[in-house]
């Protein structure tokens, strides 16, 4: 028999492509511990919170009552029912169940929403420092990616000119991240307004992720539905992995006009034929009555923000701006180290410390590090007494 020789489609090529080191430091770090070491990660952006009680409770209950059979391809009743319903109540334009379609989280609806809208080798614009799992969504699909920087130098601001500047005849569609992953930087309504109208005038879609919506701090979050004037070309995403501690629970949806929600709904039903009956219904229950859980996580978020900028803004050569939003807070390591990833990995060495380095991010990012607001305040405290121990020690041996 001769053998086999196992051959791919060029979209798993691009997936098995050699990974670059984004992972490196936290993959060291979890080998360090693995052996027993006290290894602070400060890595992840998974909540450290357990998903509410209630939520639980309701999940048992429905799991209890058989609700584990198929569901629709786009999504129950209950939870595009309530998913629209949040949308309404901040929005001037009504949304409606139909408007909507559930996804196995954020990622599935991003992936479902690319495809639903490019071909490969088509131009996407996308604003940098950008979330690391784009990349391989968009290297799956084979588009051609193009980054808009948002200089640090700025506080990594919302900029919708550099965005426009970007846009070309080539340009199929513009995405953003409202509050950014990294960043925490948010848009302003008027950004979102303008960019929106930019956007519908060259017939391109505009695609606003919008994961982390819930957890912000200084003023609240606008979503790109909301600030719209026209909604044909606007497609939003959210979820509940992050706002409410349901990561592994995988529930995100997309927002969308009629015709791309028949095509995102096709495209759920053919990949994934619906998600687990008994998550939705929770998940519904989650929007409905949720707010004292979500604000409890919202406010120890804010506080870890607040410990993390005045600790930083204490140590001799590393600087950070407040995030507005998000579960994350970039620090500035240019004036120790030559990058992120050369201050993330001799920190690891030197403290045990694990903070993710900036450059997958982008560009913009090469000189940061990123912390994670998803730890507690003790192990947050910890860890920036070994930070300003490293720091120190490196400066006394630069004097
Ligand atoms: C900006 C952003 N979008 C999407 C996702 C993916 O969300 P999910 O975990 O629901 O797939 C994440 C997760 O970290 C994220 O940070």
């Amino acid at each position: 028999m001769t053998d086999f020789t196992p051959q791919f489609s060029l979209q798993s090529e691009a997936l098995n492509c050699e990974d670059s080191n984004v992972w490196a430091v936290s993959d060291r770090a979890h080998d360090l511990a693995d052996k027993g070491e006290d290894v602070i990660f400060l890595c992840v952006g998974d909540p450290n919170f357990n998903t509410p009680e209630p939520i639980l409770d309701f999940a048992r209950a429905r799991l209890g009552v058989g609700r584990t059979h198929y569901s629709p391809a786009a999504g129950e009743p209950v939870l595009r029912r309530a998913i629209a319903d949040i949308e309404s109540k901040v929005s001037p334009h009504p949304c409606n169940p139909d408007d909507v379609v559930v996804f196995p989280g954020g990622t599935n609806a991003i992936y479902a929403v690319l495809s639903c809208l490019l071909n490969p080798g088509e131009e996407i614009v996308i604003p940098e420092p950008m979330y690391i799992g784009y990349v391989p969504i968009c290297d799956s699909l084979r588009l051609s990616v193009k980054r808009v920087a948002c200089p640090a130098e700025q506080n990594f601001a919302f900029d919708v000119d550099s965005i426009k500047a970007a846009v070309t005849e080539e340009t199929r569609v513009v995405m953003i991240n409202t509050p950014v992953n990294p960043t925490g930087a948010m848009a302003t309504p008027e950004q979102l307004r303008e960019l929106a109208a930019f956007c519908r005038e060259r017939n391109i879609w505009l695609v606003s992720d919008e994961m982390y919506s819930m957890i912000t701090f200084a003023r609240r979050h606008t979503s790109l539905r909301t600030a719209a004037e026209s909604l044909d070309n606007i497609v939003v995403i959210d979820g509940l992995s992050k706002s409410h501690a349901m990561s592994g629970w995988r529930l995100g949806w997309a927002v969308a006009r009629g015709p791309l929600v028949e095509r995102l709904a096709a495209f759920a039903g053919a990949t994934i034929f619906g998600c687990p009956q008994f998550i939705q219904e929770a998940a519904a229950f989650a929007l409905e009555f949720d707010t004292y859980f979500v604000k409890q996580m919202r406010d120890a978020y804010e506080r870890r923000r607040n410990l993390i900028v005045e600790r930083i803004g204490k140590i001799p050569g590393l600087s950070c701006y407040s995030p507005d939003a998000g579960m994350f807070v970039m620090v500035n390591v240019s004036e120790l180290a030559s990058s992120g990833q050369v201050f993330a990995e001799a920190l690891l060495e030197a403290e045990r410390v694990s903070v993710l380095p900036g450059t997958p991010f982008g560009e913009s990012a090469v000189n940061h590090v990123r912390l994670t607001l998803a730890a507690d305040d003790s192990e947050l405290s910890r860890a920036l007494d070994r930070i300003e121990r490293f720091v120190t020690c490196a400066n006394r041996q630069a004097s």
